[in-house]
């Protein structure tokens, strides 16, 4: 059986995922949920987010997508499209999930391989130069699990969503 592949994001009401390389807010909860899901399984993300990372994440493979082979990332696989970075990602030898973890031509792409789309919804607009598919909710019809959580003054629902 091939792993299950899923998306997880944070978006903003506007749509808004990233700006000048850094998430465009601080919700350490979002972090926790981050890692909670995709411990165990293998990430596949663009050069940006390995950056941004600095490393790759402990608990889980990393498969970088880049057409660069001169960039490295150490702790990572490397692979030069998203369909090669599935196959990677299906060999590694992690037992959970297949996880699109962005950025923005990542999940454009991405979402059409996805059964799952875990989403935090962050109720209030931010400033950004990255936005995720504004017409996800065709692909995804199913809210089958929600919560909602705030902090300080920002409040957000998680959701997990299927098509
Ligand atoms: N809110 C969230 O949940 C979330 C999640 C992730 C990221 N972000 C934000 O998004 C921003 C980073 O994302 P980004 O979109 O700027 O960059 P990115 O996706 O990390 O990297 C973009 C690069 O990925 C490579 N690439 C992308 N699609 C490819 C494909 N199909 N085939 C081959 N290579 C491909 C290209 O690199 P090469 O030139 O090396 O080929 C491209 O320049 C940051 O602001 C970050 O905070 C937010």
């Amino acid at each position: 059986m091939p792993k299950p592949i899923h998306c997880i994001v944070a978006v903003a009401q506007n749509g808004v995922i990233g700006r000048e390389g850094r998430l465009p807010w601080h919700i350490p909860e979002d972090l926790e949920w981050f890692t909670d899901q995709t411990v165990g399984g293998v990430m596949i993300e663009g050069p940006a987010c390995y950056q941004e990372l600095g490393k790759a994440l402990s608990g889980r493979g990393t498969v970088v997508v880049s057409r660069d082979e001169k960039k490295v990332f150490p702790g990572a696989s490397r692979a030069s499209n998203l369909e090669s970075a599935i196959a990677e990602a299906e060999k590694l030898p992690w037992s959970g999930p297949t996880w699109i973890t962005g950025g923005e031509r990542i999940y454009a792409e991405g979402l059409a391989h996805c059964s799952k789309l875990y989403i935090t919804r962050i109720h209030q607009d931010f400033l950004g130069d990255r936005t995720f598919p504004k017409d996800w909710q065709k692909t995804f019809t199913r809210l089958v699990w929600s919560k909602e959580s705030r902090q300080a003054d920002l409040s957000y629902t998680f959701e997990i969503w299927e098509r």
